[in-house]
């Protein structure tokens, strides 16, 4: 039976690879910072040499735009060195390894879709020190799969959640429309992600939903699917009740992938209806 060891488990997308993952097929070692903190080199290299994972899947990282901003070492901490450790590790004990990177390696100005070989401008401490720690993983362990996705919801903190809430105030609401993504489903990205660990394609892939829309496109989105009715109105970034920090062009070009075509994403669409139906928020009209 194969272990995985996944690193960040409490996270939106380590319970996304919890809930899809097979556990009569794998054997899941599940830490995050309580248990296990990512920067602490010494505790990484004897858990792993501990328990000899046949994959290590890092899903911790410091994702709070603005605390980034605010502690510079923090986010490289944990963003560079964390994902060093884990490299080192893997290396050590001959795992594979998974990374999840971000769209925020570029700088979020381009007309059309990023691809896997498009240059990297990070703008923000966020994508800066996610890039630092995409660069540490290729050059500590030949063996990694690093992932590059966007716009992700799942169990946790996330965009959707936020919408609902003020919703659920009756609050009227102002939403980006002049930014562009793919929503992309945690739970869609654990099945990739399983996919991907049985094979040995390793590099860099970009992997999100299909299709492009604006903020306030998913925002209408969720909302049509929860039936509920508020005012809201697509307005200028810096004037959007929600993430005003993010990059105004998010849309990474699945392209690897139709090289190698080991996974196809389903439509955002799609996908977001299921996670609506799943979590009893459904009331479609
Ligand atoms: N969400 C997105 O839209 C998105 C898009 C692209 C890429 N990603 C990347 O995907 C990864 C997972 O994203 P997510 O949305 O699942 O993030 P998340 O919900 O914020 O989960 C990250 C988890 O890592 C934990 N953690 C933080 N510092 C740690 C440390 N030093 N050691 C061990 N665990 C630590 C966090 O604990 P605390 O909550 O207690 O801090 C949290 O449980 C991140 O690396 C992120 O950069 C996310």
């Amino acid at each position: 039976m194969q272990k995985i060891w996944i690193c960040g488990a409490k996270g939106q997308i380590g319970r996304a690879i919890n809930e899809v993952i097979d556990k009569l097929e794998y054997k899941i070692l599940d830490t995050d910072i309580d248990d296990l903190d990512i920067t602490d080199t010494d505790e990484v290299l004897r858990f792993g040499e501990m328990n000899r994972p046949d994959v290590i899947i890092n899903c911790a990282g410091l994702t709070d735009l603005q605390e980034c901003e605010k502690n510079l070492a923090k986010a490289f901490k944990t963003n560079a060195l964390g994902a060093r450790n884990l490299s080192i590790v893997a290396r050590k004990v001959e795992a594979k390894l998974v990374h999840i990177s971000t769209d925020d390696v570029f700088d979020g100005k381009s007309q059309k879709p990023y691809t896997e070989f498009d240059e990297t401008h990070p703008k923000t401490a966020y994508g800066k020190s996610k890039l630092a720690g995409e660069r540490y993983v290729k050059e500590f362990t030949y063996k990694h799969f690093i992932i590059r996705s966007t716009w992700v919801y799942g169990l946790g903190n996330n965009f959707i959640n936020q919408l609902l809430e003020k919703v659920d105030q009756g609050e009227n609401l102002s939403i980006a429309g002049d930014q562009f993504g793919s929503p992309t489903s945690a739970k869609e990205l654990a099945r990739f992600i399983l996919h991907l660990i049985q094979t040995n394609e390793y590099g860099t892939y970009h992997a999100t939903n299909k299709g492009v829309c604006s903020r306030f496109e998913f925002a209408s989105e969720i909302l049509r699917l929860t039936g509920k009715q508020v005012e809201m109105k697509p307005v200028v970034t810096h004037m959007s009740d929600f993430s005003r920090e993010r990059p105004a062009f998010s849309v990474l070009d699945n392209f690897i992938m139709t090289m190698t075509p080991v996974y196809d994403f389903p439509d955002w669409k799609e996908s977001l209806k299921e996670y609506m139906e799943e979590r009893g928020l459904l009331n479609e009209k």
